[in-house]
């Protein structure tokens, strides 16, 4: 269930960050928050799926604002993606979810590069890591939370996707790290680990996402809306007392492979 014009909102008054929000997951995630009341800043590299994203939810009825950044260009840029966060939602984000990456192809490792290994680790793990650690600083007493997008690849490895997830990984143990720290400061950390899933952004592949799943308890991939219902609840004072989970939304493959 994704609409809830009828039910309270249960992001109202928050102000939300959203990585990799100009496709795919991402904006799943940022329409799915705004339309539980929050205030979405969507950010990405590319202005004209931004400009986009921030159309779809104010046309819903939602507030959004677009602030690029790439993420793959260091500290200073992450940083200035925090300080620009906090100025587009007039006042500090309490609500981040750490959701862009760096995809790689289907590789052996005999064929990864140097410059492949950087970027994933650049967008993947120190983008996540610094942008964190500019925000949380500023997050109110009130409470925050952060959502890591994870995979279910941070959990199990599979050939022709060691390097990738060995970054979701990263982020998984970074999860419950950030979990034990920040609790203190009334942030909860958690994160979603999709399994295979289905956007508008990755139509050519739903075939073999397809084929992927089709040995898994469900059957079938899942889809952009159906990992972004996870992320609202782990936001969500639903979750009040979850710290520190990496939760599949993966169609049981992660179940069935123990
Ligand atoms: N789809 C799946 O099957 C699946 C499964 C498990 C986990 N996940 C995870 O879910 C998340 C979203 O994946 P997706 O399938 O939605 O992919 P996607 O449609 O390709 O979206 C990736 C997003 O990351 C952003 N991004 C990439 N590099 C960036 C950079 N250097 N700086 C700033 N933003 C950058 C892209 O924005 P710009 O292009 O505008 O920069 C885009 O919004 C990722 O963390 C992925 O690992 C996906």
């Amino acid at each position: 269930m994704t609409t809830t014009s009828l039910t309270r909102q249960r992001l109202a008054g928050r102000r939300a960050l959203v990585t990799g929000s100009t496709s795919g997951i991402g904006r799943a995630v940022a329409e799915a928050l705004a339309r539980e009341g929050a205030y979405v800043v969507v950010t990405g590299r590319d202005k004209t799926e931004g400009a986009s994203v921030v159309d779809a939810v104010t046309a819903a009825g939602g507030g959004a604002r677009f602030v690029p950044a790439d993420l793959a260009a260091g500290a200073a840029a992450v940083e200035e993606l925090a300080r620009a966060a906090a100025l587009a939602a007039d006042g500090p984000i309490d609500l981040l979810v750490n959701n862009a990456a760096q995809l790689i192809p289907a590789q052996s490792l005999l064929d990864v590069d140097e410059d492949l290994v950087d970027r994933a680790l650049a967008v993947n793990v120190k983008a996540p890591a610094l942008l964190t650690r500019a925000l949380v600083p500023h997050m109110p007493a009130t409470g925050g939370a952060i959502v890591n997008m994870g995979s279910v690849n941070g959990e199990t490895g599979m050939a022709v996707a060691a390097l990738y997830g060995a970054t979701k990984a990263a982020l998984h143990s970074l999860t419950a790290s950030w979990a034990a720290e920040l609790a203190g400061r009334n942030i909860r950390v958690n994160a979603v680990a999709p399994g295979p899933t289905t956007t508008p952004a990755n139509a050519p592949a739903h075939g073999m996402l397809r084929d992927l799943t089709a040995g898994q308890p469900d059957g079938r991939p899942g889809t952009g809306e159906e990992v972004a219902d996870a992320v609202v609840f782990l936001a969500s004072d639903e979750a009040a007392h979850i710290h520190g989970v990496v939760l599949p939304v993966d169609g049981g493959y992660l179940a069935a492979r123990w």
